[in-house]
């Protein structure tokens, strides 16, 4: 079952037009929220951050926070699995005609879930590999934007090559990954791009954060350089459906010795009480 304008239909009687302006011009944004147990995570994060997404975009939310929490947990009750992502999707809508410029028009609002797998400790601390690739997205990437061909060439890079993630750097700093925030720890100094146009401000990144002092690191939310990485203790991405996952060799080039960091079980162990809260 998905949600469609709505309507609470299958998802193979569910269709949009030709003429709507996601298919035309990916002009829309979105949202991929998890719910562990049947409980949305972090709801009240997601939703402004979606809020903040439409309004830079020009699009009028079409509903309360109250009315999307319904209709997210009429799917996550809807469906058998325990734990779950949810993909929500707001397109401007559709037009009579292709034009760049826009209209106000009746958006299309289009949610589904898919179960959620997450890893064990044991499975992450084995390490994942990375690439890095220079950051050729557009300057507002704090939009969500459903307009993702960058990061679907880079995530096509990261399967030919066999890695987790491509982390990109625009003039020599580390922005963040293809769909993730990274992280470099250093002399118990966690240091992450700051917010702004160069990245999305993660909902995982914040609880990351959150995490210090139960970690006992001090936070820099400032931004690094590629040299920085090889020399850092540890090295993470984060996403609400990868969690924290430590990388420990990048570009072929092992980081902390190809060993997975100690801050990194604590970072771990404290984001699972959260979910499990
Ligand atoms: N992506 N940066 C980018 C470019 C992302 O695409 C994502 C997540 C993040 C992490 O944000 P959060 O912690 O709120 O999930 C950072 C989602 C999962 C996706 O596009 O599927």
């Amino acid at each position: 079952m998905v949600y469609l304008n709505g309507d609470f239909i299958a998802k193979d009687k569910a269709s949009i037009s030709v003429m709507d302006r996601g298919f035309l011009f990916g002009d829309g944004v979105y949202e991929v929220i998890p719910a562990y147990n049947g409980k949305i995570f972090r709801p009240t994060e997601h939703l402004d951050r979606l809020q903040k997404s439409l309004d830079s975009i020009q699009i009028t939310n079409p509903y309360s926070h109250n009315k999307w929490i319904n209709i997210l947990n009429k799917l996550v009750n809807h469906s058998s699995n325990t734990n779950q992502s949810l993909y929500l999707q707001i397109t401007r809508g559709t037009d009579t005609k292709r034009k760049h410029n826009f209209d106000a028009l009746t958006p299309t609002i289009y949610v589904e879930s898919n179960p959620l797998t997450s890893k064990t400790k044991q499975e992450l601390s084995k390490g994942f590999s990375a690439i890095s690739a220079q950051d050729i997205r557009w300057s507002r990437c704090d939009i969500k934007a459903t307009s993702l061909l960058a990061n679907v060439l880079y995530a096509q890079d990261a399967k030919k090559h066999n890695v987790e993630e491509v982390i990109l750097y625009r003039d020599n700093q580390i922005t963040e990954g293809a769909t993730s925030n990274v992280f470099i720890l250093k002399n118990n100094i966690l240091y992450t791009h700051p917010t702004g146009a160069n990245i999305l401000s993660g909902i995982t990144r914040d609880l990351v954060l959150e995490s210090a002092s139960a970690c006992s690191i001090q936070i820099q939310e400032s931004s690094f350089s590629l040299d920085n990485i090889f020399t850092s203790d540890e090295l993470w991405i984060s996403s609400s459906t990868r969690e924290i996952m430590p990388i420990t060799k990048l570009d072929n080039k092992p980081i902390n010795q190809g060993k997975v960091g100690a801050i990194w079980g604590c970072v771990f162990e404290y984001y699972q009480r959260l979910k499990n809260d």
